[in-house]
C-alpha cells in the first residue's frame, strides 16, 4: 500500500464522523439492483464504524455521468434503500453531492451521498480530481476510509483527492481484496491462464495486451471473441464486434499466437434457429455462446494450469438459450484442483447466479481495477 494510508483498525476512530469511499457501483435494471455484491462487501467496515460509534458519511461512484440523461439513470438512491435493509438500520439519503448542510452528520448517524460523477458533468470534477471538491469533501469528516477496492485504478477526488485532506485509511474490503489476489499477483503458479469474456473488445484491448505479457494462456470468449474471429479472417455473419480494433487484435493474434486460444465452436442464432457450429463457418446469424468442442479445448488447458483468472463471462447467460457455455466452463473450473479467480461485475453476477460461488478460491469485486492490478502490481489511487 502506498502513500500513508494506515488499516482501519490501526486508525482511533471512537466517536469520530468519517467520511467512508465505497464502490456501491452496482448494475440497476428498472430500479432494481442486479447483484448486490458490492454492497454486501462493504457492510465489513461500514459496521465496525458504527460498532465504534463513528458517525458515517458514505460516498460512491455509479455508471458514468456525461450527460443529464446519464445522471438521471444513474442516482444512488436504490442503492441507499437497499444498504438500509441490508444493515437494518435507516440510511439517511443526500439527494445532492455539494451544498450539503455541514451538521449533516450530528443528526443522522448514517448517510449515503449521491453520486459522486454528478461532479463531472459541470468540468469532470470528481473525475478530473479536483482539489477543491476535494477539500470540500473533506471538510465535511474529520477521518477518510477508503474501501473502494474496485475504483483503485482510478486517481478521483473522491477516492484520492479526498485522502490529502484527513487524516487516512484503508478498509476491510481492500484487505481481502489485496490478499484474495495476491495468488495472481506475487510468484504467481505457472501456467496462468486467463478467460478473458465480455461484450466489447473496446475497454480490454489495452488490458489483453498487458495480461498477453503476463499470462501462458488467453482463452478468449463473449462478444470479444467475436472481433478475435473476425480478426483472424473468419465470416461472423452479424454478429457483434468492434471494428475499430480488427487491426489491433490481428497484430495481437500474429505476436501471440501460441498464447491465444479462439473458440473452434460457437451457438448461433439465426432467424430463431439455434444451433452449433465452426466457428470459421458463421456466414449468416450471429453468435451467443461457445459450444461444446471449445469446452473440450479449454478444459484440456484448464486442467494442466496451476493458476487461473476469469474475467467477463463467455456468453450471453442471462438468457437460457445462450448459459450452457457458461454452466459448462464453471463445471470444469469446479472439478479444477488449481487456483482460481474471478473478476468484475459480471464474472461475479454469473458465479452468483448460476451458484458457483464455491468453484472459486477468490471472487474480486474489482473489474478494471483488479485487472490494472494484474497489469501494474500496484494500485492508481494509493501511488499518485
Ligand atoms: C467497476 O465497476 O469496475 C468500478 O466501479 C469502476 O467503475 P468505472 O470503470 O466506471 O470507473
Amino acid at each position: 500500500m502506498g502513500g500513508s494510508m494506515k488499516f482501519i483498525e490501526d486508525l482511533n476512530l471512537d466517536n469520530k464522523k468519517v467520511i467512508l469511499r465505497c464502490d456501491l457501483n452496482v448494475t440497476i435494471k428498472e430500479g432494481k439492483i442486479v447483484d448486490n455484491t458490492k454492497i454486501v462487501k462493504s457492510l465489513k467496515t461500514i459496521n465496525y464504524l458504527l460498532d465504534h460509534n463513528c458517525r458515517v458519511l458514505i460516498m460512491s461512484h455509479l455508471g458514468r455521468v456525461k450527460t443529464i440523461e446519464d445522471k438521471l439513470r444513474n442516482s444512488l438512491e436504490p442503492v441507499s434503500l437497499e444498504l438500509s435493509k441490508l444493515l437494518g438500520k435507516n440510511v439517511c439519503f443526500i439527494p445532492e453531492t455539494t451544498n450539503i448542510v455541514p451538521t449533516i452528520l450530528d443528526n443522522h448517524q448514517i448517510c449515503l451521498m449521491e453520486n459522486t460523477r454528478y461532479e463531472d458533468l459541470d468540468g469532470k470534477k470528481e473525475s478530473g480530481n479536483d482539489p477543491e471538491l476535494a477539500k470540500y469533501w473533506a471538510s465535511l469528516g474529520e477521518v477518510f476510509i477508503n474501501d473502494a477496492f474496485g475504483t483503485s485504478h482510478r486517481c478521483h477526488a473522491s477516492n484520492n483527492g479526498i485522502s490529502k485532506y484527513l487524516e487516512s485509511g484503508y478498509g476491510y474490503l481492500i484487505k481481502e481484496e489485496l490478499d484474495g489476489l495476491d495468488p495472481i499477483i506475487n510468484n504467481v503458479k505457472r501456467p496462468f491462464t486467463v478467460i478473458m469474456g465480455g461484450a466489447k473488445v473496446d475497454d480490454k484491448i489495452q488490458i489483453i495486451k498487458a495480461l498477453l505479457n503476463e499470462c501462458d494462456n488467453l482463452l478468449v470468449g463473449g462478444g470479444i471473441a467475436n472481433t478475435f474471429l473476425k480478426a483472424a479472417g473468419y465470416e461472423i455473419g452479424t454478429s457483434l464486434y468492434s471494428a475499430d480494433y480488427v487491426d489491433e487484435v490481428k497484430e495481437l493474434l500474429a505476436n501471440y499466437s501460441s498464447k491465444i486460444v479462439l473458440p473452434i465452436d460457437v451457438v448461433v442464432n439465426n432467424n430463431d434457429n439455434i444451433s452449433t457450429i465452426d466457428s470459421k463457418s458463421v456466414t449468416e446469424g450471429a453468435i451467443y455462446d461457445i459450444g461444446p468442442k471449445t469446452l473440450q479445448v479449454f478444459r484440456d488447458i484448464l486442467d494442466e494450469s496451476e493458476t487461473v483468472f476469469i474475467n467477463g463471462t463467455v456468453g450471453m447467460y442471462e438468457d437460457e438459450r445462450y448459459k450452457q457455455g457458461t454452466v459448462e466452463l464453471f463445471n470444469i473450473l469446479r472439478r479444477c484442483n488449481n487456483i482460481k479467480i474471478a473478476g468484475g461485475g459480471d464474472a461475479l453476477a454469473s458465479i452468483n447466479t448460476l451458484g458457483y460461488t464455491d468453484a472459486f478460491n477468490y471472487m474480486s469485486t474489482g473489474g478494471g481495477a483488479t485487472l490494472e492490478y494484474i497489469e501494474n502490481k500496484k494500485l492508481k489511487c494509493f501511488e499518485e
